[in-house]
């Protein structure tokens, strides 16, 4: 049994109301998508912008409900999960959003946004919750003199490892990155995308990676979902997608990438 099983999720959103204000013009976000998501792997969803690669990701921990389908997380059935089930397994699985100055409230010191997770899950007191945001900021190489420090007073990129931290509070087996580094300068994009790496790597952790950049996927990915107009029009390993991409669509994708892949990485 895979961590995550999703079977033919569906969603539409209406985009236009008629003159009696019914619901008039419907946009099918996502239509019959399925895939399963394994312990440690990461997956990535990649697609033009519209392709529904958010909305997926979304409705996989049920920010968004689907109209149709089913996500089973580690055996229990998310969208059957009563408010406090959910809140629970949402222990379980995390998010990381494309806009770190978005994700993190702007009121809150980094450290107290770190170790909020840990007030609503756990019963640690102040000190214990203190330093595991600690713990955390150093995991993610921002280090702890930032602890007191707000969200202006940091870096796009130092902001997106500390909404990592945060995701990492309450150890899940599952984190939904939402084009985690399409947002950062150029410069901290690598630095980023490895520190995710590693972190799968040393905490056995599955991504769902929505991105629109398939530059990235070989540094980051296991396999690849390929979706197009709300579906999913090609999915396989990265090195079948490199080699092989069997839709003009995905080639189209890869020849949008400004830096040529090396041949050897292509063949690996
Ligand atoms: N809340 C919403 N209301 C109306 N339409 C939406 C909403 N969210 C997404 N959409 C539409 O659904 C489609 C898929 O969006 P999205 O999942 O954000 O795509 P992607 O992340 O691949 O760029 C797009 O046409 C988008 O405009
Ligand atoms: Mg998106």
């Amino acid at each position: 049994m895979s961590l995550l099983e999703v079977t033919n999720l569906t969603k539409s959103f209406s985009t236009r109301r008629d003159f009696l204000g019914r619901k008039a013009g419907w946009t099918h976000a996502v239509k019959d998508v399925s895939f399963t998501l394994d312990a440690g792997e990461c997956l990535a969803v990649v697609g033009e912008s519209g392709a529904g690669k958010s909305t997926v990701g979304r409705m996989v921990l049920r920010l968004i409900e689907p109209d149709t389908g089913t996500v089973i997380f580690d055996g229990e059935d998310v969208r059957a999960a009563k408010p406090a089930r959910l809140r629970a397994m949402r222990r379980g699985m995390q998010m990381i959003f494309q806009d770190p100055h978005s994700s993190l409230d702007p009121r809150m010191t980094v450290g107290d946004a770190v170790a909020e997770p840990l007030i609503v899950h756990t019963d640690l007191d102040k000190t214990a919750r203190a330093q595991r945001a600690r713990e955390l900021l150093d995991k993610v190489g921002i280090g702890t003199r930032y602890l007191g420090r707000y969200p202006a007073e940091l870096s796009g990129g130092q902001l997106q490892r500390v909404a990592i931290a945060r995701a990492l509070t309450l150890e899940p087996k599952m984190i939904v990155c939402d084009e985690p580094v399409a947002a950062l300068d150029v410069s901290v994009r690598a630095q980023v995308l490895n520190l995710l790496r590693d972190l799968q790597e040393e905490l056995g952790l599955a991504y769902l990676f929505v991105c629109h950049d398939l530059a990235l996927i070989e540094v980051i990915a296991d396999r690849v979902l390929v979706m197009k107009s709300g579906e999913v029009v090609e999915s396989g390993t990265v090195a079948e997608i490199y080699n092989a991409p069997g839709q003009d669509y995905t080639r189209a994708l890869l020849d949008a990438i400004p830096v040529p892949i090396p041949r050897a990485a292509r063949q690996s």
